[in-house]
């Protein structure tokens, strides 16, 4: 069962902004922020806690000096990991954030073996899988966030399109965090309306491009990675869990069977609830559906390759 004390490992922008967003909404009795700069995390921690004042309800903003000051959390959100920079592969970037990965699970598991770990570094997928392989918990505990924020970037697109439904728009996608996920405006709606009754064909194609390249149009623009989306998506799956709410929310997760596939992590609807993931919903997929999902798990399944190769997992 889930508490009320949420430890951030990643005191970055992504990471601040869950914090911030958290205790904007005062639903969780504290936030713990974490960073290998410990000056970042003391920093943010005091600006944030110093903005509660002004919330609905109090909550507790500390800083942790020390992994060890991230124990008995209920809920950890890993946002550590570095971008891709410079002359890297992407085989050089998977390696070091999966190393960043494997050190924050093992002291996730040591100090708070209890928690539900949500992971939000990238590559999403791949480091969900790795959190899942170095825990070995049960997979309900080890989440993803990626539709969260994914849906949202199509909801946003849905009322640049239309010009209404804003706060009514719910966006289903499944797949990767990452060029091949896959939006399905079929299932899509505005205030319960199927998106297809209402938008043009060419008008989807349109949607569906720039929900895809939503992350790389915000970083054309900041030089830097999106953060008030994120942080907010993470917090609204922290709540779900937090409050129990059983909320149907596309996440990256184990499969095990499902979808026909096993042993990858990858987005599909679940319900979000105080044990984590309750349940995975299995969407009806037709058949060029189907082979959609096929190229995006594979497109996974080669990253977890690569660490398979260079021995990351034994
Ligand atoms: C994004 C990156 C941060 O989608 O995953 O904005």
């Amino acid at each position: 069962m889930v508490g009320r004390k949420v430890g951030i490992v990643g005191a970055g922008f992504v990471g601040a902004t869950a914090a911030y967003s958290l205790t904007m909404t005062g639903r969780c009795h504290e936030v713990v922020l974490y960073d290998i700069n410990s000056d970042l995390a003391i920093g943010k921690a005091m600006d944030i806690g110093q903005s509660t004042s002004y919330s609905p309800r109090g909550t507790i903003v500390n800083a942790a000096l020390d992994a060890s000051d991230l124990k008995d959390c209920d809920i950890v959100v890993i946002t550590a990991g570095v971008p891709r920079k410079g002359d890297m592969t992407r085989a050089d970037l998977l390696m070091i954030n999966a190393k960043i990965m494997k050190d924050v699970v093992n002291n996730v598991m040591k100090y708070s073996p209890n928690a539900i770990i949500l992971c939000v570094s990238n590559p999403l997928d791949i480091m969900t899988y790795v959190a899942h392989k170095m825990t070995g918990w049960d997979r309900r505990r080890i989440i993803g966030m990626a539709g969260a924020l994914d849906g949202a970037r199509m909801a946003y697109q849905i009322h640049k399109k239309v010009g209404y439904g804003s706060g009514q728009t719910r966006a289903m996608l499944i797949g990767d965090h990452g060029q091949n996920m896959i939006p399905l405006p079929e299932i899509s709606a505005i205030g319960g309306v199927p998106l297809d009754q209402i938008v043009t064909k060419r008008d989807m194609e349109d949607i569906i491009a720039r929900t895809k390249d939503g992350g790389a149009e915000i970083v054309k623009h900041l030089g830097t990675s999106a953060y008030y989306a994120p942080g907010r998506a993470i917090a609204v799956m922290v709540e779900a869990m937090m409050d129990d709410s059983q909320i149907v929310m596309p996440s990256s997760v184990m499969l095990d069977g499902e979808y026909g596939y096993k042993d990858v992590c990858v987005g599909v609807p679940v319900v979000l609830g105080s044990n984590g993931v309750e349940k995975i919903i299995e969407l009806d997929l037709d058949e060029q559906t189907k082979a959609k999902f096929k190229i995006s798990v594979d497109s996974i399944k080669e990253g977890i390759d690569i660490l398979k190769e260079k021995d990351f997992f034994v």
